[in-house]
C-alpha cells in the first residue's frame, strides 16, 4: 500500500504545480483579458477611440465591484468625454477655461458604469458594473465596451503614441498587462454584410492573471469519502487560515450575528468559506457514481453564477451530471480530463449564504469502458478542484479513503514492513555507534 501511495503522492506533487510564477494556468493555458483600442476618427486635437475588454478566461469571472483599468498617457492627453465608462477622478483641469475635459490625469483610472446608467451615457455592451462572465458560462467571451474622445492638449503634432503601463484591477490585484502593440486594424462589416469599414488604427493589450500576484490564501478546500470506508477525510486543518492562531487568529463566528455587517465565515478547522465534498457513492458494472456537494461557510455571501472546475481522468467518459451544467475544457486535444460545472439558471445558480440552504449537490455518473477505472490508490478522487477560479486545498493523498485490506495487499504490506525494519535497524546501529563513541571519549 505504502509504495503505491508514495507513487500517487509523487504524481500529485508533479501535477499540483498547475500554476507557474508567470501566471500560466495549465488548465486554461491561453487565459487572458485582451483590451483592444480602435481609433475610429481623428478630431481637431486628437482622436475617438472605441475600447473593448474581452474576457478570454474559460472559468474566471470578473466579479463585482468589477474591472477598473488604467494607463499612462505618452504626452499630455486629456479625455474630453466618454460613453459607457467613467474616470474615477477628474484630475487637475485648471488650465482649461471654456470646455472642461472629463479627465486631465496623466494616469487615469476608468471604471464601467452601473446597469441602468442614463441612456445618453450608454453604449452597446457597457454598463455591467464592470462584471464580465467567464467564457464557458457566457457561451462566448464576455465583452465590456466604452468610447472616448481623446484630446492631445498643448501639442499640435497629431501622430498617435501608444499609452503605456496598462493596469487592470478586476477587482484587486492579480492581473499583469503587457505593453500595447499595434495590430491589424479591426474590420467592421455593415449590418447587411455588403460593405466592410475598418478602424484607422488598432492596438491590443493582453493582461493575464497570476494567483502569486493576487497573494491570496486559498478560499476553498476539498473533503473526501467513499462507500467502502466509514472514515470521512475532512479538509486539511488551516486550509484557508488558522482558527487557533493566538498571535493573529482568523475572524470567524459560531453563528450568524444579526447585527454584524462584517464578512463572517463559520468557524471550522479549515476556515474556508467554501468546502467541496467528493463522495464515491456506487460502483456498478459499467458505471460508477459520485456525489459532489458544495457547502457555503460564509454567513454574508451568496455566490451567484458560481463555477466548479474539476480534473479527473474519467471526465473523458462522463455519462452525465444530474443537476449542474457542464462543459469539457478539452485542452490539448487528446487529454480531456477537466470539466467546468456550473448551476442551472433559477434552480441552483446561486449558492446561498451559510445556513440550512447553504449547499448545492449533484451526482456525476461515469462510464468505465474507456477509463482504467479502479477504486484503489485514490484513483477515483479528483486531481484538482477549483471554485470560482481558485484552486482548492486538497487533503494529502496518504490519508485518502482506502479499500478494506485484502489478501493482495499483503505483498505490499510485507515489503513496507521490511523497509521500515531496515530503516529502524540502520537508525539503531547509528545511534549505538554514536553513543559508543561518546562513552569512549
Ligand atoms: C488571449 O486569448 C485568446 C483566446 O483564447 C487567444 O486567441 C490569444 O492568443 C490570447 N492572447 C495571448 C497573448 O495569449
Ligand atoms: C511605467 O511603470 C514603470 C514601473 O512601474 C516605471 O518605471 C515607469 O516610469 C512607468 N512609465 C511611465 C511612462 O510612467
Ligand atoms: C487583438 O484583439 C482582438 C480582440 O481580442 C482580436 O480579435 C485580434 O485578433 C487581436 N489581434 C492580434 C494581432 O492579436
Ligand atoms: C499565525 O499568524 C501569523 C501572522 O499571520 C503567522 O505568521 C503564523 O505563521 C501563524 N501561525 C500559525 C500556527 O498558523
Ligand atoms: C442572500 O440571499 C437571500 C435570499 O435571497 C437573502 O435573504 C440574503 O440577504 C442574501 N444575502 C446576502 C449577503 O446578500
Ligand atoms: C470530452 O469529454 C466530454 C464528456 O465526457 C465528451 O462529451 C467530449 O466529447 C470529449 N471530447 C473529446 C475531444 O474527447
Amino acid at each position: 500500500m505504502a509504495f503505491q501511495q508514495v507513487a500517487l503522492l509523487l504524481l500529485i506533487l508533479a501535477t499540483t504545480s498547475l500554476f507557474d510564477a508567470e501566471g500560466y494556468d495549465s488548465l486554461d493555458p491561453d487565459a487572458n483579458i485582451t483590451i483592444k483600442w480602435d481609433i475610429m476618427a481623428w478630431t481637431a486635437d486628437g482622436y475617438v477611440a472605441y475600447v473593448a475588454l474581452y474576457n478570454y478566461q474559460r472559468y474566471r469571472h470578473i466579479r463585482a465591484p468589477g474591472w477598473s483599468i488604467g494607463w499612462t498617457w505618452p504626452k499630455k492627453e486629456v479625455i474630453w468625454s466618454m460613453l459607457g465608462a467613467e474616470a474615477t477622478e477628474r484630475g487637475d483641469c485648471s488650465s482649461f477655461k471654456d470646455a472642461i475635459p472629463h479627465n486631465c490625469e496623466q494616469t487615469p483610472t476608468l471604471v464601467d458604469l452601473m446597469p441602468g446608467a442614463p441612456y445618453n451615457q450608454q453604449v452597446r455592451s457597457c454598463c455591467k458594473g464592470g462584471v464580465l462572465r467567464s467564457w464557458v458560462q457566457n457561451g462566448a467571451p464576455d465583452v465590456g465596451f466604452f468610447t472616448m474622445t481623446v484630446g492631445q492638449s498643448e501639442t499640435t503634432d497629431t501622430d498617435v503614441r501608444l499609452p503605456t503601463n496598462f493596469t487592470l484591477k478586476a477587482p484587486g490585484l492579480g492581473y499583469t498587462c503587457g505593453s500595447a502593440s499595434i495590430v491589424e486594424p479591426t474590420k467592421f462589416p455593415t449590418a447587411d454584410k455588403r460593405r466592410v469599414t475598418q478602424a484607422f488604427m488598432t492596438w491590443n493589450v493582453t493582461c493575464t492573471f497570476s494567483p502569486f500576484i493576487a497573494r491570496k490564501m486559498p478560499t476553498c478546500c476539498v473533503s473526501l469519502s467513499a462507500f467502502y470506508d466509514s472514515n470521512i477525510v475532512s479538509c486539511p486543518t488551516c486550509s484557508c487560515g488558522c482558527r487557533s492562531n493566538t498571535s493573529s487568529p482568523q475572524i470567524c463566528a459560531e453563528r450568524d450575528a444579526v447585527n454584524s455587517f462584517e464578512p463572517l465565515v463559520r468557524c471550522s478547522d479549515h476556515m474556508c468559506p467554501i468546502r467541496i465534498h467528493w463522495h464515491i457513492m456506487m460502483n456498478y458494472k459499467e458505471y460508477w457514481r459520485v456525489k459532489v456537494t458544495i457547502t457555503n461557510f460564509h454567513y454574508r455571501m451568496n455566490y451567484s453564477d458560481w463555477n466548479l472546475v474539476i480534473q479527473h481522468p474519467n471526465f473523458d467518459d462522463m455519462a452525465r451530471s444530474f443537476s449542474f451544467n457542464y462543459k469539457s475544457l478539452s485542452l490539448y486535444g487528446t487529454i480531456n480530463d477537466t470539466v467546468v460545472l456550473w448551476g442551472i439558471n433559477f434552480f441552483n445558480d446561486i449558492l446561498m449564504q451559510s445556513g440550512p440552504d447553504g449547499y448545492i449537490q449533484t451526482e456525476l455518473l461515469f462510464y468505465k469502458d474507456r477509463a482504467p477505472f479502479t477504486l484503489e490508490d485514490g484513483w477515483a478522487f479528483p486531481r484538482a478542484v477549483l471554485f470560482d477560479g481558485d484552486y482548492c486545498q486538497m487533503p494529502p493523498p496518504d490519508i485518502y479513503p482506502s479499500l478494506p485490506k485484502i489478501e493482495s495487499k499483503l505483498y505490499y504490506t510485507s515489503i513496507s514492513v521490511i523497509v521500515a525494519a531496515i530503516v529502524i535497524s540502520v537508525v539503531i546501529i547509528f545511534v549505538t555507534v554514536y553513543v559508543h563513541k561518546l562513552t569512549v571519549k
